[in-house]
């Protein structure tokens, strides 16, 4: 016999709660609030957005177009898609229907939204608390009920006298204490291209602004390539330092809207691609979940990528070009030219001092080697005033002739050598040991010579004597 019965199947109350548990931190959430502002802006008005925060209360009001009682009790409905009921538009960042609950719900559990719509009359507002909610919880049939409030506009009120916007405010903070310096420096990041063409994001009484780059002739190589019927724009230059720390790699902005910050997924990443820098625009990928990166899955970002991967070779030579052996201002010159060579170059501001930024400021130091003696002790080269470590990885510098390169880190006092895997000695050899080791030497030799100046033959010795030592160490024969 069969049978059939429909049951219930309403979500537990705790789920608005939930929603909120992991999703984001205070900046992030704060970014996904600030991203609805931009999508209800009024045609091509200015916006102007203020953020305060204390332990109590996070509150983010904007003068944006407002919701009518309508669309507000959709807004507060999880997962409904406002394209649907707003008509679709090209520069909607919303997607998912989620991220105004998820933030609120990550920021605290109790949250309040007073709308005015442009052109109403009245303000409309809705309150949730979370306790409540959680209360709640537990019935078989639990209510999913909310109570919009409407009245003439309060002054007094959190939207003042705006004739237009919302206000959204939470309290019972989950982090009792939000730092403004995060959110600050993150939304000035994550909107840079609405700051650009002249909104406004207060926090506190500070203006978000974008963090400055610091580029190697003030330059940024133009991109703008053909992908799948629309375009991949922005720009690329080389940092006027190399980075030992994560600062570095291409920022990618959806609808301008900051998605992922120094993704690195489009050039080989080591210490010498550590200049590359740059703001890439990828307005026709889909977001994934949270819009914390892109659907990596999809087919727009596989060509993206495929795209990108070649804009990018000419830059990682460059970026190679100036981060190897001796920094000089020549070295400097020549990276440009193999942007430019590749680009349409594009003069940056000049920085706030009015001069160009070099990066070598510190060339002077000339590394000079004295006359002691130079040992070996653990694979370590000892020279008279410091240690230098060598170490060596294997990465792909797209570049046949290329046997192997390497750069110094003298913060880490480590030369660091790259095995080119696309080199045609490494896919010629069966001793890819004995390869690199020799790789190593020669770089090691090149550094004691043209860096630390060392005289020929007594880097020559020093250069065996690493070897040596090397070889006997590892083969278990001291
Ligand atoms: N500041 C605001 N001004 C006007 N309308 C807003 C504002 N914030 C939210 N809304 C309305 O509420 C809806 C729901 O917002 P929510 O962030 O939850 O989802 P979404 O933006 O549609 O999608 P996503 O989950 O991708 O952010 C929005 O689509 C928008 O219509
Ligand atoms: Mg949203």
């Amino acid at each position: 016999m069969k049978q059939e019965k429909s049951v219930e199947i309403v979500p537990d109350t705790r789920l608005m709660e939930d929603i909120g548990a992991t999703s984001f931190t205070v900046p992030e959430a704060i970014v996904e609030l600030v991203a609805n502002s931009f999508d209800a802006r009024i045609g091509d008005d200015k916006l102007i957005i203020r953020i305060t925060l204390s332990p109590e209360r996070i509150s983010v009001i904007d003068d944006a177009c407002g919701m009518d009682v309508a669309s507000l009790s959709e807004a507060i409905r999880l997962s409904v898609n406002m394209e649907k009921l707003k008509g679709k538009s090209d520069v909607r960042k919303g997607m998912f229907g989620l991220g105004m609950k998820t933030a609120c719900a990550s920021l605290g559990r109790v949250w309040s939204i007073t709308t005015r719509p442009d052109g109403g009359k009245e303000e409309h507002s809705v309150e949730f608390d979370l306790r409540e909610w959680s209360k709640r919880s537990g019935s078989k049939n639990p209510e999913w009920k909310a109570v919009i409030k409407s009245r003439n506009p309060d002054p007094k009120g959190p939207l003042g006298s705006s004739k237009h916007g919302t206000a959204i405010v939470i309290t019972e903070l989950r982090d009792k204490n939000p730092m403004p310096g995060a959110v600050l420096e993150r939304v000035g990041r994550a909107f840079k291209p609405h700051i650009e063409s002249g909104d406004i994001i207060y926090i506190g009484k500070d203006k978000a602004v974008p963090p400055p780059y610091n580029l190697i002739g003030g330059k940024r190589a133009v991109i703008d390539e053909p992908c799948l019927g629309d375009r991949i724009t922005g720009w690329v230059g080389l940092d006027v330092k190399t980075h030992n720390d994560d600062s570095f790699g291409l920022n990618l902005y959806r609808k301008g809207q900051l998605l992922v910050a120094w993704d690195k997924s489009f050039f080989p990443v080591h210490l010498m691609t550590s200049r590359i820098v740059g703001e890439i625009n990828l307005d026709f990928v889909p977001p994934n979940f949270h819009k914390k990166g892109f659907e990596t899955q999809s087919r727009e970002w596989k060509e993206a990528y495929k795209k990108m991967r070649e804009v990018l070779k000419p830059v990682v030579k460059a970026s190679r070009h100036a981060s190897k052996g001796k920094k000089t201002a020549l070295r400097d010159t020549e990276a440009i030219q193999i942007l430019d060579g590749a680009f349409e170059p594009q003069k940056e501001q000049q920085n706030e001092a009015g001069e160009q930024t070099s990066a070598f400021h510190d060339d002077e130091k000339e590394n000079h080697v004295s006359d002691g003696e130079v040992r070996v002790e653990n694979g370590m080269l000892i020279l008279p005033d410091g240690r230098i470590k060598i170490d060596h990885m294997v990465q792909d510098l797209e570049d046949e002739e290329i046997p192997w390169s390497h750069i110094f880190d003298p913060e880490a006092g480590e030369i660091q050598v790259i095995i080119n895997k696309g080199s045609l000695i490494y896919n010629s050899t069966k001793d890819i040991g004995t390869m690199a080791l020799l790789g190593a030497g020669d770089c090691l030799l090149n550094f004691l010579m043209h860096e630390m100046h060392m005289d020929p033959e007594k880097a020559w010795r020093a250069r065996n004597r690493w070897l040596y030592d090397t070889i006997r160490q590892g083969s278990g024969r001291d």
